[in-house]
């Protein structure tokens, strides 16, 4: 993977005080695709269940003045009902399908913070959509890590398994890949929320300027 800067900026400073950031930050690394000359209204984050990406989202739109939007709120508000019973009720093709649906009309929005349902990342017409008008964040932890920061919820479906340990791993190989295809790679472990959510903020600051 690339850890190069944003090309074409043809701005020194920018791009000065963007190594100066990345220094600070490892581990972290830019994708590729960061590069392209694209609109970044609004700030994804993406990333597995429990990793943190709603009180991250809380504390970086609050930094950023911007909406905080939750995928999964805007599911049970149009659905009328919460995410367990969606797909209790529906099936998990049902919950995707809504889940496409929301994403497509975040298309048309601005300011905002997304915090993403940890599998929406894993359809690439997703990606693709988000891409179009966010800087997208993926907020990464290991199996282990993940684990401890779910065990004692009982909310998400996926995870109401006989051995829920063995499905976060096996699901987190699975989207790993989908994961991996963010703009930024921010891994969580040992950083206070906080922290994580200034480093979000910063980098998103700098990706918008270089495209001003
Ligand atoms: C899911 C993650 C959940 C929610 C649903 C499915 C997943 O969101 O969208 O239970 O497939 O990983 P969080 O990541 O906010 O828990």
């Amino acid at each position: 993977m690339s850890t190069r800067g944003y090309p074409g900026t043809g701005q020194a400073g920018a791009l000065q005080a963007t190594k100066k950031l990345r220094a600070q930050t490892h581990p972290m690394r830019y994708t590729e695709a960061v590069n392209d000359a694209r609109p970044m209204h609004n700030l994804a984050l993406i990333g597995f269940m429990g990793v943190g990406k709603s009180s991250v989202g809380r504390l970086a739109a609050a930094r950023l003045h911007f909406e905080l939007l939750d995928t999964d709120g805007l599911i049970e508000t149009l659905a009328g009902k919460s995410i367990a019973r969606v797909f209790a009720e529906d099936g998990e093709a049902a919950f995707r399908a809504r889940e496409r649906e929301v994403v497509r009309q975040l298309e048309r929005r601005r300011d905002l913070v997304v915090a993403a349902g940890g599998g929406l990342a894993a359809d690439p017409d997703n990606l693709v959509s988000l891409k179009t008008h966010a800087f997208v964040v993926c907020l990464w932890a290991s199996p282990e890590a993940l684990w401890e920061r779910v065990r004692h919820q009982t909310h998400r479906p996926l995870l109401q398994a006989p051995d829920p340990q063995t499905r976060i791993r096996l699901l987190l190989a699975e989207r790993e890949p989908f994961y991996r295809q963010a703009d930024l790679l921010v891994n969580t472990e040992m950083r206070p929320v906080k922290d994580i959510a200034q480093l979000v903020v910063q980098h998103f600051r700098l990706a918008q300027r270089e495209r001003a």
